[in-house]
């Protein structure tokens, strides 16, 4: 873990960002991506792979458990995990990287058995594991929960067999973790309430073009028929573009930019921002694979209008925003209420913009009301977690003087060399190495 910190010199208010800005792959579109590698038969290609540190900790999880990964260019990779021979997901990297649970279906899937320790990652909740574990017994495996892991396991010479599963909610990573392991599972699995991210559609479609038997991804009900394993014969997963981080760009660049082009994302996946955003005031033109902030400098942050923002899993409003999109509303004029309602401790880095001079009132762990607008100062500020980390980026530019950003590896795990592409659009924004 780095010590490295982002030295940033706010813009006060002024709308002095300019440019264009291009959205890199979507982090938890590959990671999923590359746990189906052990589904396959053969090697296995990525492209358009975000250069992020939850990528190079994906690979090394894969390399522990025995597969081949090559970094074959910055943003490409290819995996070969014909020969996984370890059960075991490596402790110290599973405890950072909450995304290893998507690993375990795959893997239990194909070899009969895994171990992990119980997830970590981002402070963000208790991040149980209860979807996951009902879901394996329902497929006929067995789960021994051991002082500081799970072992998950068929009988001996038996494969798990496919179900009819509830999820009681919509797990993203369950979603994806179930259906790959209905890729491998004796007959017929159906998952209900399903978790519909876009992520999990894209997941779906790369596995069927590789010969898998799934019907109903992005719907409620996923079907997935059990057969043998997977073959890409060279088909390569092209990564989706990552819809946060374009929403991120699009929430700076209202409060930040006079002209701003977002390129190289899919609008469609950010409908709830992109609406609020334009009801609120904010000048936004959409295109097929494109959004732009036009003209924006005279449109003062005071004049955009507050509105209540209530987390939801997709289409609604992404828990992923929330911290980017109340940093905007610091700067709203009038009342919006916040509503976490996916994690239980998702509010925690409003404290750090409270000392930069935002004026919020904490209800519970899930609800705050932010009035606004106030003038933010900068500060130094710890980041708990990715999306957090971000919307002190963009705090940090709309404030007036400088701000440090400690421990920005939570940022590097989910933006490729964040600094280097908000300089291109005139940010003054340095890394500072320890
Ligand atoms: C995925 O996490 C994303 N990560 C998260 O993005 C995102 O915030 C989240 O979905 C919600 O959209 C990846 O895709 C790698 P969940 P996931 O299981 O799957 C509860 C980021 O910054 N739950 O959909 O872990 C859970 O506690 C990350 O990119 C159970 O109760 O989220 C939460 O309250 C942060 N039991 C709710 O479900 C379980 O077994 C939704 O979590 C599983 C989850």
């Amino acid at each position: 873990m780095t010590k490295d910190k982002f030295l940033i010199k706010g813009l006060a208010g002024e709308k002095k960002l300019n440019g264009k800005i291009v959205v890199g792959g979507a982090k938890n579109a590959i990671l999923p991506v590359m746990s189906s590698a052990v589904l396959f038969s053969d090697e296995v290609k990525f492209e358009n792979v975000p250069d992020i540190e939850d990528v190079k900790r994906m690979s090394e999880l894969l390399e522990k458990l025995g597969a081949k990964t090559k970094k074959v260019s910055k943003h490409s990779w290819k995996i070969d995990a014909k020969k996984i021979k370890s059960s075991e997901l490596d402790y110290e990297i599973s405890k950072r990287l909450r995304a290893a649970v998507i690993l375990i279906g795959p893997r239990l899937a194909r070899y009969g058995s895994v171990d992990f320790p119980h997830p970590g990652g981002c402070v963000i909740g208790a991040r149980p594991i209860d979807i996951f574990l009902e879901a394996f017994k329902k497929m006929g495996a067995k789960v021994a929960v051991e002082e500081k892991k799970y072992h998950i396991e068929v009988a001996k010479g038996k494969k798990l067999k496919g179900a009819e599963i509830f999820f009681k909610i919509q797990s993203v990573t369950a979603t994806e973790t179930v259906m790959m392991a209905g890729v491998l599972a004796e007959g017929k699995t159906v998952i209900r309430n399903a978790a519909i991210e876009p992520e999990i559609v894209s997941l779906a479609e790369y596995l069927v073009s590789c010969g898998a038997k799934i019907t109903g991804a992005g719907t409620l009900t996923i079907e997935i028929i059990g057969g043998e394993l997977l073959k890409s014969e060279g088909r390569i997963y092209k990564t989706i573009p990552d819809r946060i981080e374009a929403g991120s760009f699009l929430i700076l660049g209202a409060l930040c930019a006079n002209n701003l082009e977002i390129k190289n994302c899919r609008p469609n996946d950010l409908n709830i921002l992109i609406e609020s955003l334009k009801d609120s005031g904010v000048p936004i033109e959409v295109g097929n694979d494109f959004i732009k902030i036009k003209k924006n400098k005279s449109v003062q942050n005071s004049s955009f209008k507050s509105f209540n923002v209530k987390t939801h899993e997709y289409p609604g409003f992404p828990t992923d925003l929330q911290a980017p999109i109340s940093i905007f509303l610091t700067q709203a004029t009038g009342e919006s209420i916040i509503f976490e309602t996916i994690f239980e401790n998702r509010l925690n880095y409003i404290q750090d913009v409270i000392k930069m001079g935002a004026n919020v009132k904490i209800w519970d762990t899930h609800r705050m009301m932010i009035t606004g607008p106030t003038a933010l100062k900068g500060k130094e500020l710890d980041g708990p977690d990715i999306r957090a980390g971000l919307a002190y980026i963009i705090a940090s530019l709309v404030a007036d003087g400088e701000s440090v950003i400690n421990n920005i590896y939570y940022i590097d795990r989910g933006y490729e060399s964040i600094e280097n592409r908000l300089r291109t659009i005139g940010a003054d924004i340095k890394r500072i190495k320890e």
